[in-house]
């Protein structure tokens, strides 16, 4: 039975988008035919966390948004990424055998590098090793559950990329004493865009600061809705949805028909922006407001969510022990 396997880094509230390119597409798997581990990767959020409450919390908010989307944790193994400490022994033992360069080319770390040269900076200002190192890590959380497939989106998949690498590395030089699975991402197809656009028409992301969190109270999801850049064409005129951030929004959230009449609606002019953020607030308060309630409860002190994330953690943590024995006899230590 093939496994899949995805993780959520816990640097602010879960938005739109991680709902829409992780949360759903995954859950989907899960109810499916795919044996699923699902993770809350908090060790990776510390290359940019420094306020320990707020980690702590966000932690929990991206635990509990799991829950309340519909993973069902008899089904999922679902657990925090520090309840799985082999992690870092793996880690080492991959960094030993990953080149330098294939890091130097990773899209996070590269960005940060590009910026600080166009900012006639250091090249390497402000990078912390977590940071450079991010993709091996990542690579670890996949291969030491000998996950298949990685439902991601997809600005992560250069970074599953990364890991099938290192697993072929591995492979190749271990690989008459064991192998890892070579792991694959998964992409939800996107009928509009590359990624779900944010409050400033790019990627929608927590480093952008331009994203939509998914549990506002009502009157402020719809004046975050408002917020979202349009042109300035009149309400009479035609209107291409494909090059409109709230179309694009709404595209993913609406049901099939609802999206193909507003598309023709909004080609046919008379249509103003305005009434489409109005729709699209109200499709998202339909499609949201049920999951904020289980989202609320599972927020509280003692509910559910604590003792699903200890029991996942333990069976996490046998299985990744596992793996981990195979590698140490593999590379020649115990
Ligand atoms: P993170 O926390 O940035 O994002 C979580 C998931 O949400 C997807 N996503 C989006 N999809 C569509 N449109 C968007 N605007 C959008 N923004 C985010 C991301 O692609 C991701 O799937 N490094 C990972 C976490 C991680 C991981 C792993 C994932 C750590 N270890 C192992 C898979 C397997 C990250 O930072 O995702």
């Amino acid at each position: 039975r093939k496994t899949s396997l995805t993780g959520i880094k816990p640097t602010g509230e879960p938005h739109l988008g991680n709902l829409i390119g992780a949360i759903e597409p995954a859950i989907e798997m899960a109810a499916g035919e795919y044996e699923s581990l699902y993770f809350i990767a908090d060790y990776h959020a510390l290359t940019t966390a420094r306020d320990p409450e707020q980690l702590a919390h966000w932690t929990r908010s991206v635990a509990a948004t799991w829950l309340a989307a519909g993973l069902d944790p008899q089904r999922t193994v679902f657990y925090r990424q520090s309840d799985v400490p082999e992690t870092f022994e793996l880690t080492w033992v991959l960094s030993c055998i990953t080149g330098k360069g294939l890091m130097n080319r990773a899209h996070a770390y590269k960005a940060a590098r590009d910026a600080n040269v166009a900012a006639g900076e250091d090249p390497d200002a402000g990078v912390n090793m977590g940071l450079y190192n991010y993709p091996i890590l990542m690579a670890v959380d996949i291969l030491i559950m000998e996950a298949h497939a990685v439902p991601v989106g997809r600005d992560q998949a250069q970074h599953v990329e990364i890991a099938a690498d290192i697993a072929g590395s591995f492979n190749h030089l271990y690989g008459s004493r064991y192998r890892f699975v070579v792991p694959e991402a998964v992409i939800p197809p996107e009928t509009t865009g590359h990624t779900l656009p944010g409050l400033d028409g790019r990627k929608m992301s927590k480093s952008y600061d331009n994203y939509i969190p998914l549990f506002l109270p009502a009157p402020k999801l719809r004046k975050l809705v408002r917020r979202i850049p349009t042109d300035s064409t009149p309400v009479e005129a035609p209107k291409d949805p494909d090059s409109s951030a709230v179309f694009q929004i709404l595209a993913q959230f609406a049901p099939d028909d609802v999206v193909a009449d507003t598309r023709t609606r909004l080609e046919a002019g008379g249509v103003g922006w305005g009434d489409l953020k109005n729709q699209l607030a109200d499709v998202l308060e339909e499609r949201l407001a049920p999951m904020r309630e289980r989202y609320e409860a599972l927020m509280e002190p003692g509910s559910e969510l604590d003792d699903a994330l200890a029991k996942g953690g333990e069976i996490a943590r046998e299985r990744a022990g596992r793996v981990l024995r195979s590698v140490r006899h593999a590379v020649g230590i115990a």
